[in-house]
């Protein structure tokens, strides 16, 4: 049986048919109970899904998807520790990471639990002697800047965390070099004293050409500085899996904090890719990080598929993605501090269920992983709101806020939360010709003037969207939050049958560049790529100076 064929498939398109002829705003006017129906808390979030296409008869289905991918027996296979990663032969454990209790988790016949609370240990160490000083630059000073050299999940979950909890940062600044473009680089280095600085350089694999290079630019640079082969040891640590590779580049073997094959880029925030965040905010605040983590896996586990913060919102994914035909999703936080979680969740979900064969290698007739993208409001609404308000394409959105400023000022907050329950109330009920034609006529605008402008100023509604609301930005709270993404994206992985833990789609580009970049070396004419590869390259050829 294919998925187009089951019976829960086969009851979405029946049940699409039916949701297609209300409204949102209809289906507010005959159930009193939706708001409450439709909403639900978990691990500090409160989550309302009611402004969406749905009525209770949608979410039996949807339900009945996930049941029929096995959603649970999955998820419990992943805590676990089977080897679900299959193109790779790994386990996917970044929920032991931030497993609370001692419960053994095994990989091999090993439990990996007294591993990780060791490298909890030593990164505590580290960074309690980094923060207070007691480890020192060569200078004899304590380190004010910590400079992150990395890229994609060794890079974004390390700027979004420092970003997001920046109010609760009280160790080293710390900067982040990701982009080989060296403008990168020489703008973060400008800034610092070379003595004061610390280098870390993240990457599971430790071969990855743009942190590699930059890592190399960065030793490069302290040695011009005035410093020795030797103080190398004191400015630079690694974060990575490859322990030989870090220690053939002179990192010293105390300054190397490791993790494990079994945590995926993008999910490795939990591990030693979290020292940035640590340095910053220090490790108790870290480990509220990881509580917060922890108590929506808890909740994902044991909560039934109906009342289940990631599953409602995978599901709800998966009924715009393959019965509506939206291409995208966006995420809108309504929090200047989460300027940055947009860009994470598109390496999270991206890069997880951007793929286009099942995990036995079929080819999926239909969509999968959604383009993610968004902006923090209320910058977004004077920006690319109007598409979404007025635009063709139908573009389901995740609003997020806290109920709670970082910072009381005046009337900041309420405008900020009065935008944030605007836009979504406007979103759904939008405005009819006939409301407009009302609103004209109070203005005395002639007839003709209005019938010009009422086309204009309709707004269709019905738009979907998501309500998140949690107290405060806080660790514990931006871990739950991380938590529910990554689930969401898990139970969307399990329904169209994908393996979200692999990335071969990243692999071809960097392979060409390979072979591109010894051709760059010279001045002699590229023949042989396709024409336009080969003209761009001596179009770069004939310009660079
Ligand atoms: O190219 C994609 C990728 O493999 C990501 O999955 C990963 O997060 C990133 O590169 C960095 O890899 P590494 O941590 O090994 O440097």
């Amino acid at each position: 049986m294919t998925m187009e064929s089951s019976p829960a498939w086969l009851a979405l398109q029946e049940e699409l048919r039916q949701v297609g002829k209300k409204t949102i705003r209809e289906f507010f006017q005959e159930d009193t109970q939706r708001f409450e129906r439709f909403s639900l808390e978990a691990a500090g979030l409160f989550l309302d899904y009611s402004k969406n296409r749905i009525r209770p008869h949608t979410m039996e289905v949807l339900m009945d998807l996930a049941a029929q991918a096995h959603v649970e027996d999955r998820r419990d296979r992943m805590f676990r520790g089977d080897a679900i990663n299959n193109t790779e032969g790994r386990a996917v454990l970044h929920t032991a990471l931030r497993q609370r209790g001692d419960d053994p988790v095994v990989v091999d016949g090993h439990n990996v639990i007294p591993d990780i609370r060791a490298s909890l240990a030593r990164l505590r160490q580290f960074s309690d002697d980094v923060r207070s000083g007691r480890i020192k630059g060569i200078g004899g000073e304590p380190f004010t800047d910590v400079v992150n050299i990395g890229i994609g999940g060794s890079d974004l979950g390390g700027v979004m965390t420092c970003e997001a909890l920046k109010p609760f940062s009280d160790g080293p600044r710390c900067h982040f070099v990701s982009n080989v473009d060296s403008s990168h680089l020489t703008e973060t280095l400008k800034r610092l004293d070379w003595q004061k600085t610390l280098f870390v350089i993240a990457s599971k694999t430790f071969t990855t050409q743009e942190t590699m290079t930059n890592a190399r630019s960065a030793r490069e640079w302290f040695l011009n500085q005035g410093a020795r082969e030797a103080d190398i040891s004191q400015h630079f640590a690694a974060v990575s899996t490859n322990l030989e590779a870090t220690a053939s580049f002179g990192i010293a073997a105390d300054r190397v904090f490791g993790f494990w094959d079994w945590v995926g880029g993008r999910y490795s925030i939990w591990s030693a890719i979290g020292l940035p965040l640590i340095l910053a905010i220090g490790m108790d605040r870290f480990e509220e990080f990881l509580t917060g983590a922890w108590e929506m896996d808890t909740h994902f586990r044991q909560a039934p598929l109906e009342r289940n913060m990631p599953v409602v919102l995978a599901v709800l994914g998966v009924w715009y993605r393959d019965f509506f035909g939206a291409e995208s999703h966006a995420v809108l936080p309504y929090d200047q501090y989460l300027h940055r979680f947009p860009a994470y969740l598109q390496q999270l979900d991206m890069e997880s269920n951007g793929k286009r064969v099942t995990r036995d290698g079929t080819v999926i007739p239909f969509a999968t992983g959604p383009i993610v993208w968004g902006e923090p409001g209320t910058n977004g609404q004077h920006a690319f709101f109007q598409l979404i308000h007025q635009g063709q394409s139908l573009i389901p959105a995740d609003f997020l806020a806290a109920a709670n400023p970082q910072h009381p000022l005046g009337d900041h907050h309420r405008i900020l939360m009065s935008n944030f329950l605007a836009q979504t109330e406007a979103l759904m009920n939008g405005r009819s010709a006939e409301e407009v034609r009302r609103e004209l006529e109070e203005s005395g605008l002639s007839e003709e003037q209005m019938a010009t402008l009422i086309p204009h100023r309709v707004f269709p509604g019905n738009k979907p969207t998501n309500s998140i609301l949690f107290k405060t930005l806080d660790p514990r709270t931006l871990g739950a939050l991380i938590a529910l993404y990554e689930h969401k994206v898990f139970v969307q992985g399990c329904i169209w049958d994908i393996n979200s833990f692999d990335q071969w789609g990243v692999e071809l580009g960097k392979k060409l560049a390979g072979v591109i970049l010894p051709q760059l070396k010279d001045d002699a004419a590229v023949v042989d790529h396709d024409a336009s590869t080969n003209g761009l390259i001596n179009q770069y050829k004939a310009w660079r100076n």
